[in-house]
């Protein structure tokens, strides 16, 4: 059995004194919330990552990272290291998200160095992958997911892929308020735990989590997390509302 990964991605949003509120709502929420087979993931700025790692310490909320720097430590101004990161308690790190790849020029070969960097750390990353509005348009929406894991997975053994989240995210569904069909999230979720199989075997792609990510909201939650191969959400926009937030949370299963 995969417990499901309820994942809020705050991304450039909230100060410091904002994101405690909104956890703070969230613990309360949770209280009478029905959790048990399930995790939720909090992804603040890297800002407030510190006071939210208090703020969780008796909850059940974890904490994770919108992004990292491969290296350790050194020279890279800007940048945040996993080690920083697993000390303020982040136990994972969302890689390859879109916005990331669009604006920060980040490529497979980047987000791969990141991914292999996070597992040696201990923090498990929540790989993203999706097609654009174009590639799905010209029907090459299943080669451009394939390409997409073989560049990323690169040089991961099987061991390590075990501990590897995907959320697929498809471009045109993010922050557009247009969620993809039940049928096209099925169809690609259940098509990437196959790749992960042709690459590392069922005992990692039974158990490894798949997300799906873009537009998901406390209407729509109760159906997208009920597809058979979706272990779970990657929430932009709705996880910035506690009341929004916990609807997905609390979805019909
Ligand atoms: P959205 O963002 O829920 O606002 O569409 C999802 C994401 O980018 O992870």
């Amino acid at each position: 059995m995969r417990r499901k990964l309820i994942a809020g991605n705050w991304k450039m949003n909230n100060d410091v004194e904002e994101s405690i509120n909104l956890v703070k709502e969230l613990k309360l929420l949770l209280k009478d919330a029905d959790i048990d087979d399930m995790d939720v993931l909090v992804c603040p700025p890297f800002t407030s990552t510190y006071a939210i790692s208090h703020e969780i310490k008796s909850s059940s909320i974890k904490l994770g990272a919108q992004n990292m720097f491969f290296e350790e430590k050194g020279a890279y101004t800007g940048e945040i290291s996993p080690l920083m990161l697993k000390n303020l308690g982040v136990e994972y790190v969302i890689l390859g998200h879109s916005e990331r790849r669009k604006y920060f020029n980040e490529t497979d070969d980047i987000v791969n160095k990141k991914i292999i960097s996070s597992l040696k750390y201990g923090i498990k990353p929540i790989l993203c992958i999706g097609e654009s509005l174009t590639q799905r348009e010209l029907g090459t929406e299943l080669a451009v997911i394939k390409k997409q894991i073989k560049k990323d997975f690169e040089n991961i053994t099987k061991e390590e892929a075990i501990n590897i989240v995907i959320a697929y995210e498809p471009i045109w569904a993010i922050g557009t308020g247009k969620i993809a069909s039940n049928e096209q999230i099925e169809t690609m979720c259940s098509f990437i735990r196959n790749a992960v199989k042709e690459l590392y075997g069922s005992e990692v792609s039974d158990s490894t989590l798949i997300l799906y990510g873009g537009s998901v909201n406390g209407e729509n939650a109760t159906e997208v997390l009920n597809q058979k191969n979706v272990d779970g959400a990657l929430v932009g926009g709705a996880s910035l509302k506690s009341a929004e937030f916990i609807k997905i949370i609390n979805y019909v299963k």
